[in-house]
């Protein structure tokens, strides 16, 4: 007797699966989106003692030779953020708000691997037609032989060119919302095709000599099903992160079985594509004015890397019944709860005023560090006084007032005399540094 197949219903939207159909999600609550599936076979497959196609090995046959080593990528900064280069056999996800410069930058990459290696490069689009990337690779300089493309929607297409004959070193694929699985139901971009997509291409790189770079798109909403979902399915999770107003581009490692987490590597977006910024660490200070109020130098730290970034604070009278408070490129809570600091703990009168602060570059500066650059803006721009010339902050400010130490002190230190900057003020650390604000006030403005 042939066992009847177990039906399951599984939402196209969300992926969700239920036992039996509903109107409507219990997930995600859309309506009709349950759609009739065979459910998965569980029975092992017969072949070896284990009841499976492939039985366990010892891992002690294996030799270095069976894992080849990470193929240098043609950018040595892109290399430093993956960790040695391109892992054979590796999945990559590239997520990125749309128009932010992901294709761009692995085209470019794409073109550097068809240029440094003997292996191809393959670009598989679902986004573009041959004719815009060609125009785009012409636009970058891109005229490598070897950098092949390819424009299709099918994912299984996709994961043939990585097995393919051939051996591609590279290949990409833009984007895993365009991409369709015929193995699953479901409108491309869904979550539940999206997992289908990255499964079936996960599984052909990882039998292949090649790297696979996935694009995933998020938006600010993080609506769209896209790199939250695929992150545990690859190697590797980068982030291409800024704000198109702006030029600069911080591509981030979220996750690495392959290398460090805490890289990251600045590029610029010029018109003819990313270009890595060679010494990042005062690139967001740009055309600073000394003697201007308002304005101080934090030596802030992003991933491992100190940066010195601008922070900016305007104090201006107010003609509102609520005066303003507006940050640009930080936490407005925070600047929120500075001030409420700076009024109880320094006594300064703060009501009457709309307060402004942003960080040089628009950079978005999480650091705690930030803390004590921001109070010296605030209280140079209130005093109307600039800060010493060449002076440079970090430190965390509590609600009591005291300056608390951050993490990476030495590293901050390092970097703050490496580029000569001097006074120096940081939270106490080794007999030296600034214990609370009161002190602080009164070594800067001399008040208090
Ligand atoms: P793109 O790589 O298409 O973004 P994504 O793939 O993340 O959606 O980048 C698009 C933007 O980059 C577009 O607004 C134009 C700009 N751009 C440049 O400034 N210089 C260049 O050399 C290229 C190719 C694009
Ligand atoms: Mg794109």
């Amino acid at each position: 007797m042939v066992a009847k197949a177990r039906l399951v219903y599984v939402c196209s939207g969300c992926g969700a699966v239920s036992p039996r159909w509903r109107g409507q999600c219990e997930s995600c609550h859309g309506w009709n989106t349950l759609v009739q599936q065979a459910a998965p076979k569980l029975e092992p497959r017969p072949g070896s003692s284990f009841g499976l196609s492939h039985g366990p090995v010892p891992l002690a046959g294996f030799t270095r030779e069976d894992t080849p080593p990470a193929q240098p990528s043609g950018l040595p900064d892109l290399d430093r953020v993956l960790g040695q280069g391109l892992q054979p056999g590796g999945a990559v996800l590239l997520g990125g708000e749309p128009g932010i410069g992901k294709s761009t930058l692995l085209l470019q990459l794409a073109g550097q691997v068809a240029s440094s290696g003997s292996r191809p490069a393959v670009y598989v689009s679902g986004e573009e037609s041959l004719g815009q990337l060609a125009a785009r690779a012409r636009r970058l300089g891109i005229a490598d032989e070897g950098l092949l493309a390819s424009c299709t929607t099918s994912a299984a297409e996709a994961a043939e060119i990585i097995g393919h004959s051939d051996s591609p070193a590279l290949v990409v694929v833009d984007s895993v919302q365009t991409m369709a699985s015929s193995l699953v139901d479901g409108v491309p971009g869904s979550p539940n095709q999206v997992r289908a997509v990255a499964a079936e291409l996960v599984e052909a790189v990882k039998k292949s000599r090649a790297t696979l770079i996935l694009v995933g798109h998020v938006t600010k909403e993080g609506l769209i099903a896209g790199p939250k979902i695929l992150e545990h399915m690859v190697d590797t999770v980068l982030y291409l992160e800024g704000d198109r107003q702006h030029f600069y581009r911080i591509l981030r490692v979220f996750k690495n079985r392959f290398g460090p987490t805490d890289e990251l590597m600045v590029l610029e977006m010029l018109g003819d594509g990313l270009v890595p910024v060679p010494d990042p660490s005062t690139y967001f200070l740009g055309e600073r004015d000394e003697t201007a109020s308002g304005s101080a130098v934090v030596l802030a730290l992003e991933g491992k890397r100190p940066f010195a970034v601008e922070v900016q604070a305007l104090v201006s009278k107010s003609y509102l019944a609520m005066p303003r408070r507006t940050a640009l490129g930080m936490d407005l809570n925070r600047l929120n709860l500075l001030l409420a600091v700076l009024e109880k703990r320094l006594g300064i009168q703060l009501g009457l005023s709309d307060i402004y602060a942003k960080t040089g570059g628009g950079l978005k500066l999480t650091d705690p560090g930030l803390d004590l650059g921001l109070v010296a803006a605030v209280l140079s721009s209130f005093y109307d006084r600039p800060v010493p010339p060449r002076s440079v902050f970090w430190g965390e400010v509590d609600l009591s007032g005291r300056i608390r130490p951050v993490s990476g002190h030495d590293a901050r230190l390092k970097q703050a005399n490496r580029l000569g900057y001097k006074p120096i003020f940081h939270p106490p650390a080794e007999g030296k540094g600034t214990a609370t604000l009161k002190d602080f006030q009164k070594a800067l403005f001399g008040a208090g």
